[in-house]
């Protein structure tokens, strides 16, 4: 049986390396995983004046008390969604913020509605224009009651941010309940935050007026976890996947049972053992605890290997099954109607030329790959590198037959150009 070892998380990883700017004091990051997203995050903090010192590949020590406002520049920002965390941060640090819109996979409109609602509730005024946001707190920041519209990861995590150094108490109601909050929370708390209730839909932040740098180990990442869950599944192995939360996969590991495939929980690790049949299954993703829309498709190139039709709808995205078109060019039957994609099992993909269309889709076209006959190319790969450790590396090490093919990551590129 092979073995592979889960990295820190990325979507607590970046919350957590922005976040730093409000505590104005040295920290040290353990369990970093070393992607592309880190990296961006790291550069955007030495772009505003904090010391970053990579200590080893995981680690990284950063000094955020020389941080000036308003500096983090376009050209990084625009490369990550969660770079709109700076704004918060900058509010909650200088009590102004200003900072390009942010990238990120596309999925159709992803709106900032809801971070917006939620630092005026802290008494900022908003403003976006040509595609920059500005947010100003004449008078500092002040705790306020947010009630959400939707369950927003982006939008709790921004509003924690610029709260904790606010003056009084925040209440923030329908908050995100995934564990990449809590995580930001627990570090935020271990820098003299006083944030309650993270993990629940109501969370509490008394404003303290100093923060101090502390030590902190990032959870791992469970989405990487489900992505090399999927991989086993699909290509019939047994995998013991390393470094997990097992409750964290909680939704992951019911819906692989019920389409009989074997997962056996121990304290800090999942194994998974692949079956020849796998039955149909019907799988809606929600909001944490419910099945996660990062593995959606990762999950959909299993139910092209089921027996029978399985349904597959989408709750959190208006758009994100641009993936399903790479697929079908390996042979998969699949049916979108507005959020459902309806899957046709037809036991095994074939190879083809595809391409990664964003990050939780190359990871699909990855495992399509392992589990189809003949040899499959994967453009686009960068994608892939934003949010995964070293996925070609754990790979090849659990008995994959996958390889990079040299050609230059946008973003290093663009870096060393
Ligand atoms: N939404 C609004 N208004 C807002 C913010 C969000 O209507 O102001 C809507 C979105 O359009 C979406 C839903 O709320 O329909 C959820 O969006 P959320 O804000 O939770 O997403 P996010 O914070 O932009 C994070 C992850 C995504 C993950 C989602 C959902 C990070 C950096 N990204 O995005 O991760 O899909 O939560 O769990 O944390 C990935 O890792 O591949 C990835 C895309």
């Amino acid at each position: 049986m092979g073995a592979v070892e889960i990295s820190g998380m990325k979507n607590a990883a970046v919350a957590v390396i922005l976040s730093s700017i409000v505590v104005e004091d040295r920290c040290v990051l353990e369990n970093l995983p070393n992607i592309s997203d880190v990296t961006i995050s790291l550069d955007i903090l030495r772009s505003m004046g904090a010391e970053v010192r990579r200590i080893n590949p995981t680690t990284v020590e950063i000094n955020t008390r020389s941080i000036m406002g308003g500096s983090a520049p376009y050209e990084l920002v625009r490369k990550m969604r969660a770079s709109y965390y700076v704004i918060g941060a900058e509010l909650g640090r200088f009590g102004r913020a200003s900072a390009g819109f942010p990238g990120g996979c596309d999925f159709g409109v992803r709106p900032i509605d809801q971070h917006i609602k939620g630092f005026e509730a802290l008494g900022a005024t908003v403003t976006v224009d040509n595609g920059c946001i500005e947010a100003k707190a004449e008078n500092g920041v002040q705790g306020g009651q947010i009630y959400f519209d939707n369950s927003s990861v982006g939008a709790t995590i921004n509003v924690i941010i610029a709260a904790v150094r606010a003056k009084g108490m925040t209440v923030i109601e329908n908050a995100a309940r995934e564990p990449h909050v809590v995580d930001l929370a627990n570090f935020l708390n271990a820098c003299g935050a006083k944030i309650s209730g993270a993990g629940t839909d109501v969370i509490k932040i008394k404003g303290v007026e100093k923060m101090h740098g502390c030590t902190y180990a990032i959870i791992p990442d469970m989405i990487e976890a489900a992505t090399f869950m999927i991989a086993a599944a699909a290509t019939r192995g047994t995998l013991r996947i390393n470094n997990v939360i097992p409750k964290h996969l909680e939704s992951i590991s019911a819906k692989m049972e019920e389409m009989g495939i074997r997962v056996e929980e121990l304290d800090d690790a999942v194994i998974v053992s692949g079956v020849d049949t796998l039955t149909r299954v019907n799988i809606r993703t929600l909001p944490y605890p419910g099945f996660p829309t990062d593995v959606q498709p990762q999950m959909c190139v299993l139910l092209c290997m089921a027996n029978g039709v399985s349904t597959l709808y989408e709750g959190v995205w208006d758009n994100r099954f641009r993936y399903v078109e790479e697929l079908k060019r390996m042979g998969a039957k699949i049916k979108v109607d507005g959020r459902t994609a309806i899957v046709e099992g037809i036991g095994a993909l074939s190879s083809a030329p595809v391409r990664a269309v964003d990050l939780r889709a190359g990871a699909a076209m990855i495992i399509a790959a392992l589990s189809a006959k003949g040899k499959t190319e994967i453009e686009e790969i960068h994608h892939i590198e934003r949010g995964y450790d070293d996925i070609v590396g754990k790979l090849r090490g659990v008995g994959a037959d996958i390889r990079k093919i040299n050609l230059p990551d946008p973003y290093m590129y663009e870096k060393a150009n």
